[in-house]
This record gives structure tokens, C-alpha cells and sequence, in this order.
């Protein structure tokens, strides 16, 4: 038996310790905003903040996150009030949008640490993978997030 927090509520379920965190997420709790991607930590389309970090799902047995707490893209805001979210919606970042909830969650993370970030600094610490190619829109909204968070116009 697994006990992990989920978006804010405890939850005790029934699963293999080996079972991806993801698919607890999508087929036990049927969070399905968390996408499957490559499926190898490669792409970040799973990623979700485990005790607020942002980390990789599609290869995090859920064993290993026994007694955490779990934020996913449904738990960040859930009335889309997030700087990032905001962000996003303001620099119209989505394509195919596939990939859009684990960039949000990676730029979330990646704030937090980086209140006021460099472009290079966006580089190497969101790397996400996007094929629809919204790179230029997404280093955009994550600095308007931080300035959205810092208290600034947008
Ligand atoms: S699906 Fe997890 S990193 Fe690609
Ligand atoms: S928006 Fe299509 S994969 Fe990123």
C-alpha cells in the first residue's frame, strides 16, 4: 500500500511499488492532464512537482515518492491563477498543447529557484521537449511569469 498527498488530498492506493508514478496518476486517479511522451525521462511531457520539485514520472516508480506530496498541472491553480499559467495564456504559448502541462510544471519548478532568470539560465534548466517548437513563446511567458510574480505589469 502506497500513501501519497495528490494535489492536496491523501490518497492510499493499491499498487504495484514499481508502477510509473504516472500511471497511478492517469489510470488510478485519472489525472490525464500529465501526458505520456517518450516514456524514458527524455521529453518531460509527465512531469509533475513531487514535494514541489518538478520531476519526471514516466520512470519514478511510485515507491519512491511513498509519503510525498504530488502536484499536478489539475492541482497547480485550479482557477488558472498561477503567474506561469497567467503567462501562458498572455503569450498565447500552446500549439498542439501536448506538451504544455509539463512545461508549466517545469517552469513552475524552475521559478522558484530562478525568481528572475536569464535567458541561458531558461536553456539549462527547462528542458522540456516541444515538437510543435514553441521555444521562442515559452522563454517569453516564463520571463513574464517572473515578472507577474515579482509583482510587475504585465
Ligand atoms: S514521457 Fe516522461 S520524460 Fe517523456
Ligand atoms: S505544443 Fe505541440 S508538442 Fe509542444
Amino acid at each position: 500500500m502506497i500513501t501519497i498527498t495528490v494535489n492536496g488530498k491523501q490518497r492510499k492506493l493499491d499498487v504495484e511499488d514499481d508502477a510509473p508514478l504516472l500511471w497511478v496518476l492517469r489510470e488510478e486517479l485519472g489525472l490525464t492532464g500529465t501526458k505520456f511522451g517518450c516514456g524514458a525521462g527524455l521529453c518531460g511531457a509527465c512531469t509533475v512537482h513531487v514535494d514541489g520539485k518538478a520531476q519526471r514520472t514516466c520512470i519514478l516508480p511510485v515507491k519512491a515518492v511513498d509519503g510525498k506530496a504530488i502536484t499536478t498541472i489539475e492541482g497547480l491553480s485550479p482557477a488558472a491563477k498561477h503567474p506561469v499559467q497567467q503567462a501562458w495564456l498572455i503569450e498565447d504559448v500552446p500549439q498542439c498543447g501536448y506538451c504544455q502541462s509539463g512545461q508549466i510544471m517545469a517552469a513552475a519548478s524552475f521559478l522558484k529557484t530562478h525568481p528572475n532568470p536569464t535567458d541561458e539560465e531558461i536553456d539549462a534548466g527547462v528542458t522540456n521537449l516541444c515538437r510543435c517548437g514553441t521555444y521562442p513563446r515559452i522563454k517569453k511567458a516564463i520571463h513574464r511569469a517572473a515578472a507577474l510574480a515579482a509583482g510587475k505589469k504585465a
